[in-house]
C-alpha cells in the first residue's frame, strides 16, 4: 500500500536494536524502500551487515565518508526519504535531538530532515523517568515528533519498569499513520510546486495628510499564514502586505505597501498567477484629496470628503486571460453573515469566498478564526481552528481545485513566470 514510500531507519545503540531487522523485513514486505543510518553505539548491537543484508542497501554510518556522501550525501538522506524514524532511540540520542547537537551522521540528520520524525525510546526505567529525559521528549513532542513508548516490562539490565521499545506491531502501525499523512501532504505538494500564488494580507492605510490616516483592526495574521502555507507546500508565493507588525514569511517574496492604490499597483505587477487569494482588509475608502500639511484643528465640526478605493478582488476576477484559475475573496460581516458572503461572491465574481464573523471583534488580533468557505456550489463551516491551521486547510482545498483543472487543461497551461 506504500509501495515506493521511503523510510530512514535510525539505529541507535540499545539491545533492542535487534528489533529493527524485523521492522525492516516487515517494512520491506509493504513495498517501502529502507535506508539505514547505523550509529556508532548502534555497531555495538546489531551489524552493518545485517542491516544492509535486510534493507538491500548500503548502511550509512560516517560523517565524513567520501563515498557515502558521494552516493547520496546526508543533507538529500535527510530531505528525500518520507519519514525519519529512531529505532531504537537512546536517552542519548533523544538529547542530541532536542538540543539540536549535530556531531555524528544520526544527528545531523535528524537537524537537517524537514520530515516526519518517529521515535521508539529504549532505556533503563530510571534513566526514561529522569526529568531530563522526561523534558527532551517534551521537546521533541512540542515540535511534532512522534514517540512511540516506551512500555512496561522487563529490561535489558534486569530490571523491571517502564523503558522497553514498543513492539514492532505498535511500530508499525503508527509508521502506516504517518506514511498516510505523508502521502496525502506529497499530493498538495504535486498539486502546488511550480504555480504561481498571489495573497494579499494586512490593512491598508489611507492618508488623510502627513500625520493622519484611515485605517482597519487587521492584524494580517490570516492572511500571511496562507502566504506561508501555500510557499511549504511548493507554491511561488508574492505576498502583497499592507502595513503589519508581523514579520516576512519564510519562502515568500513579500512586497510592502501602505494604500490600496499601491496594493493593485502591486498586484497587477505580479500577474499571471495561478491562484489569487486576497485576505486583506483594504479601506473601502479614500480621502478625495491628501493634504500636503498636518490639517488644522480649526473648528468643532470636520468633513472629510471620501472616494471610493479600488476593489482589487472584483478586478483580479475580471474574465480574461490574466485571470487567475482560482481567485479567493474573504469576507468580514458582522451580520447576516452566509447571505452576505454568498452576494459578495457573486458581485465579485471570484470562485470562493471564505466568510467570518467578525461580530464580536475577537478575530482581528486573535490567533484563532472560524470561517465558512462558499463556492459555487457549497457552503462548508469548518470548525474553530488556529489560523495557520485555517491556512492549511485552504492550501488543501486550494491543491485540490487546482490539481482538477490540469486535468482539463493540459501541463502547458501553467502559468509561467513573466
Ligand atoms: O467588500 P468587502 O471589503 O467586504 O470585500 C472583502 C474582500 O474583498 C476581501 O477579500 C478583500 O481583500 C477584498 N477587497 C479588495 N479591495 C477592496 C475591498 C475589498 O480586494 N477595495
Amino acid at each position: 500500500m506504500h509501495k515506493g514510500r521511503c523510510i530512514l531507519l535510525i539505529v541507535s545503540g540499545g539491545i533492542a536494536a535487534y528489533k529493527t531487522l524485523d521492522l525492516i523485513r516487515r517494512l520491506r514486505e509493504k513495498g517501502i524502500t529502507i535506508r539505514c543510518i547505523l550509529t556508532e553505539a548502534g555497531a555495538r548491537f546489531v551489524s552493518p551487515l545485517s542491516l544492509a543484508a535486510l534493507s538491500g542497501a548500503p548502511v550509512y554510518q560516517d560523517l565524513f565518508s567520501l563515498q557515502d556522501e558521494t552516493e547520496m550525501g546526508h543533507i538529500r538522506l535527510a530531505r528525500e526519504v518520507n519519514i525519519v524514524a529512531v529505532v531504537p532511540a537512546t536517552a542519548d540520542i533523544l538529547a542530541k535531538m532536542a538540543h539540536g547537537l549535530a556531531d555524528d551522521l544520526a544527528s545531523t540528520t535528524l537537524l537537517a530532515t524537514n520530515k516526519p520524525v518517529l521515535v521508539a525510546p529504549a532505556m533503563n526505567m530510571h534513566m526514561w523517568s529522569h526529568p531530563a529525559t522526561q523534558s527532551n521528549i517534551a521537546v521533541l513532542e512540542r515540535r511534532g515528533v512522534q514517540c512511540v513508548g516506551p512500555t512496561c516490562g522487563a529490561l535489558a539490565c534486569g530490571e523491571e519498569g517502564e523503558g522497553r521499545m514498543a513492539e514492532v506491531s505498535d511500530l508499525l502501525a503508527t509508521l502506516d499513520t504517518l506514511l498516510s499523512t505523508s502521502t496525502h501532504t506529497h499530493q498538495i505538494e504535486m498539486a502546488m510546486t511550480g504555480r504561481r500564488a498571489l495573497v494579499t494580507s494586512g490593512p491598508t492605510y489611507e492618508a488623510i495628510d502627513p500625520v493622519r490616516y484611515i485605517s482597519n483592526r487587521s492584524s494580517g495574521r490570516q492572511g500571511h499564514a496562507i502566504a506561508a502555507s501555500l510557499a511549504r507546500h511548493g507554491a511561488r508565493v508574492t505576498l502583497v502586505s499592507g502595513p503589519t507588525l508581523l514579520s516576512d514569511p519564510v519562502g515568500v517574496h513579500t512586497i510592502h505597501v501602505e494604500s490600496a492604490g499601491e496594493m493593485l499597483a502591486a498586484c497587477e505587477d505580479v500577474l499571471p498567477v495561478d491562484v489569487a487569494v486576497c485576505a486583506a482588509a483594504v479601506a473601502d475608502w479614500r480621502a478625495a484629496s491628501v493634504s500636503q500639511q498636518k490639517v488644522k484643528k480649526r473648528g468643532d465640526v470636520k468633513t472629510l470628503l471620501l472616494v471610493k478605493n479600488p476593489d482589487i478582488l472584483a478586478l483580479l476576477s475580471q474574465p480574461g486571460p490574466r485571470r487567475p484559475v482560482l481567485v479567493v475573496g474573504f469576507a468580514a460581516e458582522t451580520e447576516s453573515l452566509l447571505d452576505n458572503a454568498c452576494r459578495k461572491r457573486t458581485a465579485k465574481g471570484c470562485d470562493w469566498i471564505v466568510a467570518n464573523d467578525v461580530a464580536n471583534n475577537q478575530v482581528f488580533s486573535s490567533a484563532y478564526n472560524t470561517v465558512h468557505l462558499i463556492t459555487e456550489n457549497s457552503v462548508t463551516c469548518l470548525r474553530t481552528m488556529t489560523k495557520v491551521e485555517i491556512a492549511e486547510s485552504l492550501t488543501e482545498r486550494i491543491a485540490a481545485a487546482i490539481r482538477k483543472k490540469r486535468v482539463v487543461g493540459s501541463p502547458e497551461n501553467l502559468t509561467q513566470p513573466p
